[in-house]
């Protein structure tokens, strides 16, 4: 199954640390570790090959992929012989990659964008595209009379007001060129009522929000067992200092009260309130790609005793990042496959702020994900439009 991977922010470190592993490991230069896809409970018949993915994507700079994958390796993100053997493929990859559009209405934009889309998938002759949103996470969207439905959305976007964050606009093009959209980040994307109905409408299935890597990944894991143990969980405070490209972006309020947002839904919705205490990110430039997340938790036992836990995490996120990448391309192009349409509430597992998920424990989202991709190998659908 010949499948695009068209990436928004193509040209980022989540971005190039995927495009890099999975020429990788079509090469057979490295193994898949941190690819759940390849663990046993996961891999089969239904989900395309790394061989299988072919990239494309957008970005608003112009910085060669090549370099990126240098500065990371510079940066011990990625290991620089990779760059070096892999330089015709990413020569490749490069001559896929498109500017953003910019001017014109919305509306302009929107079918440039579609256009790219439906040229990539024609000239490789591709089975089907996945859009993956990793570009800059963009503060929270203004409410628009034209987010309520296709078609009020419609006549918005070809007047002359700016109706939908860049995501959303992104997601719109990839709905309408009949693409699956993943988004890998906070922003808005595709939860507008507008854009979910129209990709009902389309049969498109989508996937989000905000890859789950670091440490939201062990609070999905730690606040199951406090509520479990019924102890009451009393503060959870949690500080992260982040360098990077994500880093820089999240220094803006807007950004960083998106990302925060996501962060703390997961203890609100696994121990039913929300402890005192919050989530801070703050940027650190030395830091590079690298992340320390130090978190503290206060929680009361049996009789009132007072106990306390802390955590610190060291992680590499676009290393964390990349594999899940590649991982939610593969299952949302057998589900596309599959004929999945709407709303991919069984991938929750990969993400912070899963869409319309039940739960955000992570053993009960991998049972979930174990079941789901089990039906895709057996070729069943448990979709009801198909
Ligand atoms: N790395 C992780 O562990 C992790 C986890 C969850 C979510 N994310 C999210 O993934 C995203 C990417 O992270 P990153 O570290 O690669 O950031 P980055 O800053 O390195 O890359 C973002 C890329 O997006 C591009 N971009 C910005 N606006 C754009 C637009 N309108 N259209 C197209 N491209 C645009 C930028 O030029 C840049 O190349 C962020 O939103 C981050 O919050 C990352």
């Amino acid at each position: 199954m010949r499948t695009g991977v068209w990436l928004v922010g193509a040209r980022g470190s989540v971005a190039t640390t995927s495009i890099v592993g999975a020429l990788a490991l079509r090469a057979g230069l490295t193994g898949p570790t941190g690819c759940v896809t390849e663990l046993p409970e996961l891999r089969g018949p239904a989900l395309p090959s790394f061989a299988d993915l072919v990239f494309g994507g957008h970005d608003v700079v112009a910085t060669p992929l090549a370099k990126r994958a240098e500065a990371l390796a510079a940066a011990g993100v990625l290991p620089g012989r990779l760059v070096t053997a892999l330089a015709e493929e990413l020569a490749a990859v490069e001559r896929d990659l498109r500017p953003a559009p910019t001017g014109g209405r919305q509306a302009d934009r929107a079918d440039a964008t579609a256009r790219d889309l439906t040229d990539f998938r024609r000239r490789h002759a591709l089975d089907r595209v996945v859009v993956v949103n990793v570009s800059a996470t963009e503060p929270a969207a203004q409410p628009h009379p034209g987010h309520a439905d296709p078609t009020a959305l419609r006549a918005a976007l070809a007047g002359p007001d700016e109706v939908l964050p860049p995501s959303s606009l992104y997601a719109y093009a990839a709905v309408r060129a009949g693409c699956a959209y993943v988004d890998f980040t906070p922003s808005t994307g595709l939860r507008l009522p507008a854009l979910a109905a129209l990709a009902a409408e389309r049969g498109v299935p989508y996937a989000g929000h905000d890859g789950k890597t670091g440490e939201t990944l062990v609070k999905s894991v730690l606040a199951p067992m406090f509520a479990m143990r019924h102890l009451a969980v009393r503060s959870w405070s949690g500080f992260n200092l982040l360098g990077g490209g994500d880093g820089a972006t999240l220094a803006d309020p807007a950004a960083n009260a998106a990302k925060v947002e996501s962060k703390q839904r997961v203890l609100g919705e696994t121990l039913g309130h929300l402890p005192q205490g919050g989530t801070r990110i703050e940027y650190v430039e030395a830091l590079g790609d690298f992340k320390t997340a130090w978190d503290l938790i206060t929680f009361a036992g049996f009789l009132g005793t007072g106990m306390r836990m802390e955590f610190t995490w060291h992680g590499c996120d676009s290393a964390l990042a990349a594999p899940l990448v590649l991982d939610l391309a593969r299952l949302t192009a057998a589900a596309h496959a599959a004929g999945h349409a709407g709303p991919l509430t069984e991938l929750a597992f990969f993400f912070k702020d899963p869409i319309g998920a039940p739960t955000h424990s992570l053993a009960e989202q991998w049972r979930t994900l174990c079941g789901f991709a089990g039906r895709l190998h057996a070729g069943g659908t448990d979709d009801p439009r198909r």
